[in-house]
């Protein structure tokens, strides 16, 4: 089985092809990414209109490299799959069309992938994991602890009330004048800095339920930076440090908290699983497989070109809804907003 992935939700442009391993997990027979990155650096974020345009640009130089090397023409595919949301509207209209476009051209099923259902299954194409299992959701966008129990059938255990924690790293970042995206930027600053000098607050730690909260953490480095400014080098390095043990604290104790959750439901987890751009972030990994290791609870990473955006998620994802019969219509319409748990609260501006 092979399928093609298209990805356009934000700010990479991303074409894979994907097979179904006799191991029972995927071989990523290419995956071509294309980031924006310098196109909105002038901006300090991501422009919608400016993302929308390059998607188009380069979508089908990238789709047609995607196929060259894996080796398929469009007709060895047993489907087509693109993300449909939730992101950026123009540019998931941009990745839509052009999957149906194809689906259409050469007669294949089509399959509206959800892109947050696609970093939730990406560890069963890098590892083959069984359901259920508990999921670390932590991008620009989204923060969330979901239980991970069937293809299309997740429970939200935890959220972000306020700021993405990519969004936090983007703002610290911004404020102490590094350059976007701040994620990298601050870990690398981090790892020369002292992790105790500043004593930042842990938003939410031992509160009920596994809810985050990042915002009151972000205004307390905006409040220190400019208390001590201006900043030397090494205060910067200091500060960074500071925030991401302070983000390392609170992860696990959210982590504790979704499990105890977890497992009243739905027994022991297989596995913890780390999906998102934040998850590349060296800090956050170590302090995890420390976790882990110390609560006999199995981990997986999978390597940071597969927790950032990429296309073969989007084709894993295609390819898992494809084995279950389920595929979508060419009138299926893109969607900005679309919750993995359609069932759990609106907590926050649309962005949970
Ligand atoms: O998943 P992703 O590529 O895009 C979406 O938001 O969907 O995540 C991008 C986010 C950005 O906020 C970026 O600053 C953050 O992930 N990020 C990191 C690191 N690498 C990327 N945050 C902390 N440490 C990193 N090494
Ligand atoms: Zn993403």
């Amino acid at each position: 089985m092979r399928v093609l992935g298209i990805e356009t939700t934000c700010d990479e442009t991303a074409a894979a092809v994907v097979s179904l391993s006799s191991r029972g997990c995927g071989d990523i027979l290419s995956n071509e990414v294309m980031s924006q990155i310098a196109e909105h650096a002038a901006y300090g974020g991501v422009v919608p209109e400016i993302a929308a345009r390059a998607h188009v640009d380069v979508l089908d130089r990238l789709v047609e490299r995607a196929l060259a090397t894996s080796g398929c023409s469009i007709h060895d595919l047993d489907g087509i799959a693109a993300a449909a949301g939730p992101g950026l509207i123009g540019g998931v209209i941009v990745g839509l069309t052009f999957g149906k476009a194809l689906a259409l051209a050469a007669d294949k099923p089509f399959i509206a992938v959800n892109h947050l259902e696609a970093h939730a299954l990406t560890a069963r194409l890098t590892d083959g994991i069984e359901f259920p299992y508990l999921l670390l959701l932590v991008s620009g966008g989204h923060t969330q602890l979901i239980a991970v129990r069937g293809v299309g059938d997740y429970k939200r255990l935890g959220t972000t009330i306020d700021d993405a924690l990519g969004e936090a790293f983007d703002k610290v970042a911004k404020m102490l004048g590094l350059a976007y995206p701040g994620g990298p930027q601050v870990e690398k600053e981090a790892m020369e800095g002292d992790p105790q000098r500043f004593d930042f607050p842990r938003p939410m730690l031992r509160r009920p339920g596994a809810d985050f909260s990042l915002s009151g953490l972000k205004t307390a480095v905006r409040l220190e930076a400019e208390r001590i400014a201006p900043l030397r080098p090494q205060d910067v390095r200091d500060i960074c440090a500071s925030f991401q043990a302070a983000v390392v604290d609170v992860i696990i104790d959210r982590i504790r908290h979704a499990l105890r959750a977890f497992r009243q439901d739905n027994g022991d987890p297989s596995a913890l699983v780390v999906a998102g751009g934040v998850a590349a972030n060296g800090a956050i990994r170590r302090s995890l497989t420390r976790f882990c290791g110390e609560s006999g609870l199995h981990l997986v990473l999978p390597p940071p070109a597969l927790c950032t955006d990429n296309g073969a998620m989007i084709a894993w994802a295609g390819l898992e809804r494809l084995r279950h019969g389920m595929t979508d219509g060419l009138d299926f319409a893109a969607r900005p907003r679309w919750p993995l748990d359609p069932e759990a609260e609106r907590v926050n501006n649309g962005k949970a």
